[in-house]
């Protein structure tokens, strides 16, 4: 998959691409990233990519002309528009899945208060909000989105972590872990997790893993995690 993000803050996407399972999806070949300036796509001689809003108000918006252009020029055929934004579609584990079976995502970063309307009107960019808080800005938000759908690109975990990943997929939390040692500050590990008895491990975690959605994110037991279901009650 390839995914182009674009930015204002460059520097902040390569120290999170370079580490750990994407640094080693970006290695293989498995995610192909560009990060793109977007002042480089600004006509004037300040490289101004906001202004202020009309009508009024505090804060500045991202200007259409920088940002559409820089679409435009980035967006392969077929490629699929992000905008970051906590006004967006709630990224859960279903997005996630469908975003990795896009062949190129293009992910507009921004900063300041909004985007001028018409960037989404005339790029088709879906809004995608990782959470209902409001960031400085939309580079950490657009890496999370994508960590969230390189890790169901075939290839980029191995089977051991994906394993893991299907977890939520089941609509559950995980339930606890643990290693070693078997008594930690007089704390000592379940019995059942030493016994050696695999069916009876596998029954006891489904058991915590339900207590613990329950207890938690009672809203994924409604239902679950499905398209329509954003994961709010
Ligand atoms: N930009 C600022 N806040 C955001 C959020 N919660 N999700 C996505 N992009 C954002």
């Amino acid at each position: 998959m390839r995914v182009d993000f674009l930015t204002i803050f460059p520097e902040m996407f390569w120290p999170a691409l370079n580490s750990g399972v994407i640094g080693r999806a970006v290695d293989s070949g498995l995610l192909d990233v560009r990060v793109h300036q977007l002042r480089d796509y600004t006509a004037d001689k300040h490289r101004k990519v906001d202004d202020k809003p009309y009508g009024g108000g505090p804060g500045m918006v991202f200007r259409p002309e920088p940002v559409v252009i820089a679409v435009e020029a980035v967006r392969a055929p077929g490629g699929r528009v992000l905008v970051m934004s906590p006004q967006g579609r709630p990224l859960n584990d279903v997005l996630a899945r469908e975003l990795a079976l896009e062949s190129q995502l293009v992910i507009i970063a921004g900063r300041y208060e909004g985007y001028d309307e018409r960037i989404i009107t005339l790029t088709g960019a879906e809004e995608v909000s990782i959470g209902d808080f409001v960031l400085s800005g939309g580079e950490l938000a657009a890496l999370v989105v994508v960590d969230a759908a390189a890790r169901f690109l075939p290839g980029v975990l191995g089977s051991d972590e994906s394993a893991l990943a299907d977890s939520f997929g089941a609509g559950l939390l995980e339930g606890p872990q643990y290693t070693r040692p078997e008594v930690f500050r007089g704390i000592r590990v379940p019995e059942v997790l030493l016994s050696g008895d695999h069916e009876h491990v596998r029954q006891w975690r489904l058991e915590q893993a339900r207590l613990r959605t329950l207890e938690r994110r009672r809203d994924l037991l409604n239902g679950g995690l499905t398209a329509g279901n954003d994961g709010k009650e």
